[in-house]
């Protein structure tokens, strides 16, 4: 039974399958030196919130916190599935993250910010210094700009300490942030900040990556159009810079719209702005994530329940006490740095790493230095990252000191094999590994082991953490047995604080996409009726552990990056040349997925490598370099059923090499084996 993992799929093996065919691996204890540490470890915890506690036992999330005023309930379920938590409570997020800590941390770093060039010195900003800091960018932002409390300002920034100071600053004032991932083009950022409708955009000129400083203040100019051409009229571009006191892009700052940051800053020195004290209700940021359609939602998620409920995973989940230094390499861009390298950690006053460049550059041993330097010992990752790692480097950590007392793995199911790498070489088997599954509409961990509790299991993500109670659908929506081993739609029984409160201005979206296919009753009031659908496919062993197969929408996980196939065929759409594209998944050792872009052209156009090339560009150019497609294949027609349907499943089955199966119900069955020819 026992298969390479990361060997090609057998013929004609959907997704679920592929993971259903991992071996079941043994339990693994957590380490007793991790157990005797933990900061949670008594399993009691699972009475304290059992189904018959909710939604009170959720009080004890909201108790990390510092409330301006305390909330009188703690979950308002009266207009289903628009759950309302901690209601009447006030309270400030920059203020949990910063002020509260000064007493006790003023003189602890709370962000060690690493450059990618390794000549540059790292910068270990202080709880005073971020406070001094964020304060002086706040008073800039309320006064330089009028921006006040429900605002929207987008974000496109790369992973510079300026990033988090920036998000605490408009979270100081009550300003809605939406932070846009800075591999995103110019025209994605646009069309963000026309659906926000922001009246700021906040970047940087210039960033460092593999080795380049790449002018990222193009990319402004871009989106300020795009966001015109949506008929949304941005009113000012702020631009920090790479290097202080030297603007770093070729590219011209346009007079009346385009100001410096740090040209403005010296104004603002010494200012202080109080925290705004918001209902627990409001908005904190916008995430965008991709769907089922072109267009990308707007995640809202609130200040009390999100910061609620990244707190308690932070400390119970990721285990962070006060004198760890904890590094989560992935991007800010992205919920999980929003959640975990943000607003969690810091929280909680701990320190937090944020590095600015790719985990290989300049070889496989950065990450391993970074952590020998920092005396990082929580360490937080994607399997793509510890598939590249190994790949490149599988002796590097050894040659490191450095000690993990924990680790995680996030983003898209980890391989036995990869797991074992990462547990045994990396955290040399020191290390308890929670592997978290979790989604950008979430806001926190939804399965993963307790480490000082659970044991782990390689290729599992684990049951659900407290608080949390899931349920298996099958297609037809009955509730599969738990433990059953069958595979169906994960949804979860209940609210949870963390969760999103709807998709920026598309609630009928918000309630279609993840309440209306299980609901029981759509006039129901009882929470009950309403369970919370994730889109992915799942298993339940019989001890209780999830396995995650994987979307089942038309969401690619490449390199544990949401993209819309939707999204890319829109792009591939606008050449000219082209009439149909279809985009299906394609295996990749390193990267979990790749897109393959199937297109057909103009009748009497013949394939060119040059529309290939612009077919790439545009996806390059909408979306950005993250979505590019391994393979633009060009074919005369696309497979398709008697209606009309292209079918996705064929060519997916083609570009994996595996048998597509019985195709002879198709309208045009001849048209396999050219396609066949084609990709070979
Ligand atoms: C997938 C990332 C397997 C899943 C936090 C989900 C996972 C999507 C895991 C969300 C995991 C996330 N094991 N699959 N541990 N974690 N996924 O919104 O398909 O960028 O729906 O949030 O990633 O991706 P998103």
């Amino acid at each position: 039974m026992s298969k390479d993992p990361l060997s090609p799929p057998a013929a004609d093996v959907s997704e679920a399958q592929i993971a259903v065919h991992w071996r079941e691996e043994a339990l693994i204890p957590p380490p007793n030196r991790f157990i005797a540490q933990a900061n949670l470890t008594d399993g009691a915890i699972f009475e304290r919130f059992a189904p018959d506690r909710f939604p009170e036992c959720y009080k004890e999330f909201a108790d990390l916190l510092d409330w301006f005023k305390y909330w009188e309930t703690t979950l308002d379920t009266s207009h289903p599935p628009f759950w309302r938590w901690f209601v009447g409570g006030r309270i400030n997020a920059c203020h949990n993250c910063l002020d509260r800590h000064l007493v006790q941390h003023k003189n602890k770093t709370a962000i060690h910010f690493v450059p990618e060039p390794e000549s540059e010195a790292i910068q270990h900003i202080t709880y005073q210094e971020l406070f001094v800091r964020v304060n002086e960018l706040a008073a800039l932002l309320r006064d330089f700009c009028g921006l006040k409390a429900g605002d929207r300002v987008t974000l496109h920034m790369p992973m510079v300490a300026e990033l988090p100071i920036t998000m605490l600053a408009c979270a100081r004032l009550g300003v809605i942030h939406s932070q846009v991932f800075s591999g995103f083009s110019g025209k994605a950022c646009g069309s963000r900040i026309s659906d926000s409708e922001s009246r700021v955009l906040i970047t940087m000129d210039a960033y460092y990556r593999v080795g380049q400083l790449l002018d990222h203040k193009e990319k402004a100019d871009v989106a300020v159009l795009a966001a015109e051409q949506d008929k949304h009229q941005l009113e000012k571009v702020l631009i920090w810079q790479r290097h202080p006191g030297r603007y770093s892009s070729p590219t011209k700052l346009i007079g009346g719209r385009d100001f410096i940051v740090n040209d403005l800053l010296p104004k603002f020195r010494g200012q202080r702005v109080d925290p705004v004290p918001m209902p627990a209700e409001a908005p904190l940021f916008l995430m965008y994530t991709s769907g089922t359609t072109g267009r990308p939602k707007g995640c809202q998620h609130s200040i009390g329940g999100y910061l609620a409920y990244v707190t308690w995973t932070s400390k119970y989940i990721q285990d962070i006490h006060p004198e760890d230094v904890y590094w989560c390499m992935a991007d800010i861009g992205w919920i999980t740095g929003h959640s975990y390298i943000v607003y969690g950690p810091l929280a909680l006053a701990a320190s937090t790493v944020v590095y600015e460049g790719v985990p290989t550059h300049p070889d496989a041993g950065r990450p391993w230095r970074i952590a020998e330097t920092l005396d990082v010992n929580i360490f937080h990752t994607s399997p793509t990252a510890i598939r590249a790692l190994r790949r490149s480097g599988p002796d590097e950590p050894a040659k490191y000191h450095y000690h993990f007392k924990h680790m995680t793995t996030v983003g898209e199911p980890i391989e036995p094999e990869v797991w074992k790498w990462y547990h045994g070489v990396v955290g040399r088997g020191e290390a308890v590994i929670v592997d978290t599954w979790w989604q950008t509409e979430n806001g926190g961990f939804l399965c993963s082991t307790v480490p000082g509790i659970h044991p782990m299991k390689p290729g599992s993500t684990g049951p659900a953490i407290p608080g949390i109670h899931p349920v298996i659908y099958d297609d037809q929506g009955n509730e599969l047995a738990s433990g059953s081993g069958k595979a169906g739609n994960i949804c979860i029984r209940n609210p949870w604080p963390g969760a999103f409160q709807t998709i920026w201005k598309d609630p009928e979206r918000y309630v279609r996409q993840y309440y209306s296919r299980f609901c029981r009753d759509p006039q129901s009031k009882d929470w009950r009726d309403w369970p919370y659908m994730a889109g992915d496919g799942a298993v339940q062993a019989a001890d209780g552990y999830y396995r995650i197969l994987g979307r089942i929408d038309d969401v690619i996980n490449v390199a544990g990056h949401r993209l819309g196939t939707k999204e890319l065929e829109s792009a591939a759409l606008l050449v000219p040349e082209v009439v149909e594209a279809a985009v299906v998944p394609v295996t990749d050792q390193v990267k979990g997925k790749v897109p393959d872009l199937y297109v057909s052209l103009k009748p009497g156009l013949a394939a060119s490598d040059e529309i290939a090339s612009k077919v790439v560009a545009s996806v390059v150019s909408e979306i950005g370099a993250i979505a590019r497609p391994r393979h633009v294949i060009m074919v005369p027609d696309m497979p398709k059923t008697r209606s009309g349907k292209i079918m996705r499943r064929v060519l997916a089955a083609i570009s994996n090499g595996q048998d597509a199966g019985d195709v002879s119900t198709l309208a045009n069955p001849e048209v396999v084996d050219t396609i066949k020819g084609l990709v070979k």
